[in-house]
């Protein structure tokens, strides 16, 4: 608890992320991930793992952007520096940790940066929408684009910000959680060179006896290709968010994502 006071204190973050709580969810994550490190691994090596072989698969590598790229628990950072010329780390939040642990690192340089491109819009800052991603996008040395573990997240700090803003929330379009998850798949395909998406997609709740009491689409109804492979990441087990409940969440993976069909 003193551990993350001391970290909300010390992060720098900007005003959205501290609207939006996401300082204090990045914060929240890393407790979560230190206390969970047994139960987490398997999902974090796995990451790891794929990863690695897709940077190992590619013909050139340049430059990489890891988007979502939090703790850096799940990207195999030292691999992507010793194959890659330049690492680029992008999310809302870097935490004074990872700050402190990557100085010094000469191909390693950290973004901050709303990759719905929402947020100031929501909060009434700019007209629109803006890209998050344009001048990464128009990098031509980008070789490999990982979004990792980010997708599912882009949409519940907006929800739960609509919610919190009636007024605000009904001047503007429906569907927004949706079209955070929609706009950040289009914005994936834009890239020229290779991406690799792994995104939680949907959780459980169940109880000690096994049961299901409920289940959420953490895509918010947006289609998706059919995923290379899945897996099961025990997010809360029993006893993390309550003692008679363990939250679950399916895992997907598109090592080689090119855009989906569908638009919302
Ligand atoms: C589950 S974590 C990703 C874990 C990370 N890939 C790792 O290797 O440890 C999700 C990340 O998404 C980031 N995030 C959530 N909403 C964001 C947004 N709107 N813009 C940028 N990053 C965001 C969070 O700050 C968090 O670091």
């Amino acid at each position: 608890m003193l551990a993350e006071l001391a970290l909300q204190a010390l992060t720098p973050a900007g005003p959205l992320a501290r609207r939006f709580g996401l300082l204090r969810e990045g914060i929240a994550l890393w407790s979560r991930g230190r206390r969970q490190r047994k139960a987490w691994e398997p999902h974090r090596a796995r990451c790891r793992a794929i990863i690695a072989e897709v940077a190992a698969s590619l013909p050139r590598r340049r430059k990489v952007v890891v988007l979502g790229s939090g703790p850096v628990r799940d990207i195999p950072l030292d691999a992507l520096c010793a194959s890659f010329d330049e690492v680029v780390l992008v999310d809302i939040v870097h935490l004074p940790l990872l700050r402190l642990k990557l100085w010094r690192q000469p191909k390693i340089s950290l973004l901050s940066r709303d990759l719905t491109g929402a947020m100031a819009w929501l909060a009434g800052d700019v007209e629109s929408r803006q890209d998050p991603l344009a001048d990464l996008v128009a990098d031509g040395s980008v070789d490999l684009v990982i979004s990792a573990n980010l997708l599912s997240q882009l949409a519940w700090p907006v929800a739960d910000w609509l919610e919190e803003n009636p007024a605000r929330a009904a001047a503007l379009p429906d569907n927004l959680p949706a079209r955070c998850i929609a706009w950040h798949l289009d914005d994936l395909a834009r890239f020229k060179g290779h991406i690799c998406l792994i995104s939680d997609v949907e959780m459980v709740e169940r109880d000690r006896s096994g049961a299901i009491h409920e289940r959420l689409d953490l895509m918010y109804g947006v289609k998706l290709p059919q995923e290379d492979e899945s897996w099961l990441w025990p997010v809360a087990p029993f006893g993390e968010a309550e003692r008679k409940r363990e939250y679950v969440h399916k895992v997907h993976v598109w090592r080689r994502y090119e855009g989906r069909s569908s638009t919302l």
